[in-house]
């Protein structure tokens, strides 16, 4: 069902006490300002690293609204992989989503359309909600080939699953260039891609599942950018990296519908 969600992707940022203090901030955020009571009703849900997690869940689990999830799993039920963490043991700290696909995971893990379905399908397996990440770099956009781009991985990382199973994920449509380098897209283009998507989905599935489908913007969201990017017909909430960091700045944004 499409929903409103603000998450935050708090990357390899925070030690424990840290993170504990700012999961604890937006549960109090969210306590005295109950989400259904807030414009758009949004879903919120901090994505941590592994360290962190069964203690953000913990503190969320409470909460209506509130969640907590990881950042990768891997594409393996368990065994020697040294250093990974299977889709069973993100579930067992309660935790009930898991970012798939993300930009620096492509990048700098070599995580390839193959090995991200891989993960879509072990995440929906262990009832674990993805949050599917594309998007373009650059060189891409300026070659006017971004469209293409974001469909192949829509098409290799998701749309060989049944509707079913499409259903239950999220996509997050997070431009390259826009990561992390305070550059954001402007509500027309992540509105114009955040269309395509839909459109493609539409085609490959029916327009019930793609109006349904939940898709987020990525990429330099802030307190300041998020209302007019949020306002946008297509744009159903953000994937939020350095600004989901503060608890002031992360609670504006999920004030910004
Ligand atoms: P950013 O990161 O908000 O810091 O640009 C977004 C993301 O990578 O998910």
């Amino acid at each position: 069902m499409r929903k409103k969600i603000v998450a935050g992707n708090w990357k390899m940022n925070l030690t424990l006490e840290e993170g504990i203090k700012l999961s604890s901030e937006i549960k109090d955020f969210v306590k005295n300002n109950p989400l259904d009571n807030l414009p758009g009703k949004p879903e919120v849900l901090m994505f941590t690293p592994f360290i962190h997690l069964t203690a953000v869940a913990e503190n969320a689990a409470d909460v209506q609204g509130l969640g907590a999830g990881a950042q990768n799993c891997h594409t393996e039920e368990k065994g020697a992989f040294t250093g990974e963490t299977s889709a069973a043991m993100i579930k067992s700290t309660g935790a009930e989503n898991v970012l798939v696909g993300h930009s620096e995971r492509r990048s700098y893990f070599g995580e390839t359309d193959q090995v991200l379905a891989q993960k879509t399908e072990i995440a929906l397996k262990h009832a674990l909600r993805p949050v599917f990440c594309c998007g373009e770099v650059l060189d891409e956009r300026n070659a006017e080939k971004h469209f293409d781009v974001v469909k192949e991985q829509l098409e290799k990382g998701l749309f060989w699953l049944s509707e079913d199973e499409f259903a239950k994920v999220v996509i997050a449509y997070e431009p390259v260039w826009a990561i992390g380098t305070g550059v954001t897209a402007s509500p027309e283009q992540a509105q114009e891609m955040h269309a395509y998507i839909r459109k493609i989905i539409g085609e490959k599935y029916n327009a019930t599942v793609a109006n349904n489908t939940t898709i987020l913007y990525g990429g330099s969201c802030n307190a300041k950018n998020a209302a007019e990017l949020f306002a946008k017909e297509d744009v159903d909430g953000g994937l939020i990296g350095g600004a989901s960091l503060k608890a002031d700045d992360f609670c504006t944004i999920i004030k910004s519908f």
